[in-house]
Formats: structure tokens, C-alpha cells, sequence
């Protein structure tokens, strides 16, 4: 069923793994994380960005497109429609208006009282739809779609502000910045574990890890046992996808049926998601 996030990752705060947010692009993906989380008996969380809502040609076509998906799989797992770095209160509200069923409103490029101030806003419409909501401070580096953040830019949350905010808003889940990129990682990530357990301690809700794509498992494990209940994927799919398209492609370069490259790019797709539901511990938790 198409549900919130709040339940899903209280359960998995409680119970020690996280829901794994794998964003979507077009069908194929749609198709392959539904399927994966199926097979997995995996809660899951679809993110869509402002971007790729408009590349899909909107809210509402992203809403209609999982619901027939996930009937006609007969989907028994839960599922939450989100909205991935919501830049403004109308783009969340249209996302509500449309369906969604969870929101994120990143107001971290703004000073904390705005921040604050515009998270309650769409707290306080979210949930009388029933729709969860995210939020975030200190700003996560790299790149995802139009939003460029330089490293020098990139900012570690502060753990004082992190509680206030949680404190004054109610999100259902928060998302603090500690080191994590969007994008491939130049190196090693350097997360900041410290403050994430700080932040846990201080505000007690799901804590949620953007950058997913790149970070070895111990340090995946290790942001779990500090209260990590979502991390996002996105690029990870996209590279997955990408190369076996490529290698298709230069293997048979006659070929042009795209449901012969685009068919085995969305199995490529599948099993990353199916990879990362394991490794976040969230199979056979639905
Ligand atoms: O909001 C989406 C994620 O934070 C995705 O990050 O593309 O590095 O996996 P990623
Ligand atoms: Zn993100």
C-alpha cells in the first residue's frame, strides 16, 4: 500500500536498519524498485526530485504511473512517494495535492529561523493529508540535478540548531548534513559521526543520510547504529543503468529497439536497489 514515512522508519530507528530512498527517473526505474522491494519484502521509499517530476511530466503523472505499478504487481509492501529536496512550499503542496504521501521541504540554504519558519508551514499543511515530512540543515555537497553545492559551500549541521528545529517544527524525520555528497565522493567520505550522534541524542527522531552512492557498508552500518533510519540512492542506479546500456550498445552497435537496452539496464537497476535494501537491513521487514 501507498503509505507515509513516519511508521516505516520509526520501525526502523526502533529496530535497528534503515528504509533505503531510490529515486526515480522514468518507468523503468519505478518498475524495478517496486519489483525489487517486492521480492525483498522491503518497505521503500520512491523519491522524486523537482527535476525528475518535471521530466516525467509532472506530479500527477509520477502518482498515477506507481499506483498502476503497484497494482498490477499486487504490491503488499509499504510504499511512500516522496518528494526529494522540495525547494519551496508550493512545489511541496503540489506535490501533496498530487498524491505524494511524504515531502521534504530543504530549506538548509536559508538562515535557521526562515528555515524553521518555512518547515512548519508545510509541517502543518502535510499532516492534515496524512503525509510525512522531511527537513534538513547544514548543507549535504556534489550535485543532483539543478542544485550545485561547491565544497566550499558544503556545511556541517550544528547539533544546538538541529534540536531547535526539530523541536519547533515537528518533521517526522530529519536530515542532517555531516559530510555527506551527492554525486561519486572524491575519496573517502568523512562523515561526522560525533555530531550524528549528538543530533540523535538531541532530537530523537529518524535521521535521515542523503549521499547514499559511495559510502562503504561499515560506515552504512555505523550511520544506522546512530539513528539513521533513510539513506538515498539515486546516483548509484544511474551509474548501474548507464553502464549496461553502454556496453550494449558498443557490444551490438546495430541494435535499436530500446526494450533491448533499456529492458536489461532496468535488471541492472533492480539488483543495485536489491543490494542496498540488504545492506541497509531492511529486507523481510515488510
Ligand atoms: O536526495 C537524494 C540523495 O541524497 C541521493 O544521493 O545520488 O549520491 O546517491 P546520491
Ligand atoms: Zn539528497
Amino acid at each position: 500500500p501507498l503509505v507515509s514515512m513516519k511508521e516505516m522508519l520509526e520501525k526502523g530507528k526502533e529496530n535497528g536498519y534503515a528504509v533505503g530512498q531510490f529515486n526515480l527517473n522514468n518507468m523503468e526505474y519505478a518498475q524495478a524498485i517496486l519489483q525489487a522491494a517486492e521480492e525483498e519484502k522491503s518497505p521503500v521509499i520512491l523519491g522524486v526530485s523537482e527535476g525528475a517530476g518535471k521530466y516525467m511530466d509532472g506530479f500527477k503523472v509520477v502518482v498515477s504511473m506507481v499506483k498502476a505499478l503497484m497494482e498490477e504487481y499486487g504490491t503488499t509492501v509499504p510504499v511512500a512517494i516522496h518528494l526529494d529536496h522540495g525547494s519551496s512550499f508550493e512545489a511541496c503542496a503540489k506535490a501533496i495535492q498530487a498524491g505524494f504521501t511524504s515531502v521534504m521541504i530543504d530549506a538548509s540554504s536559508q538562515p535557521l529561523d526562515d528555515n524553521i519558519q518555512l518547515t512548519s508551514k508545510v509541517v502543518e499543511l502535510a499532516h492534515i493529508h496524512g503525509v510525512s515530512v522531511e527537513a534538513e540543515l547544514g548543507r549535504v555537497g556534489g550535485q543532483e540535478d539543478d542544485i550545485i553545492v561547491e565544497d566550499a559551500e558544503a556545511a556541517y549541521a550544528i547539533p544546538a540548531e538541529c534540536e531547535r528545529l526539530v523541536n519547533e517544527t515537528n518533521v517526522d524525520c530529519f536530515a542532517p548534513a555531516l559530510g555527506s555528497v551527492h554525486g561519486p565522493y572524491k575519496g573517502e567520505p568523512n562523515l561526522g559521526f560525533d555530531r550524528m550522534e549528538e543530533v540523535m541524542n538531541l532530537t530523537n527522531i529518524p535521521l535521515v543520510l542523503h549521499g547514499g552512492t559511495g559510502i562503504p557498508t561499515k560506515d552504512i552500518k555505523r550511520a544506522i547504529s546512530l539513528g539513521s533510519a533513510k539513506i538515498n540512492v539515486n546516483t548509484e542506479s544511474q551509474i548501474a543503468q548507464a553502464n549496461k546500456v553502454r556496453e550494449i550498445l558498443n557490444d551490438k552497435p546495430d541494435l535499436y529497439d530500446p526494450r533491448k537496452y533499456l529492458g536489461p539496464s532496468r535488471d541492472a537497476i533492480k539488483e543495485t536497489v536489491i543490494g542496498k535494501m540488504r545492506e541497509f537491513g531492511s529486507s523481510k521487514q515488510a
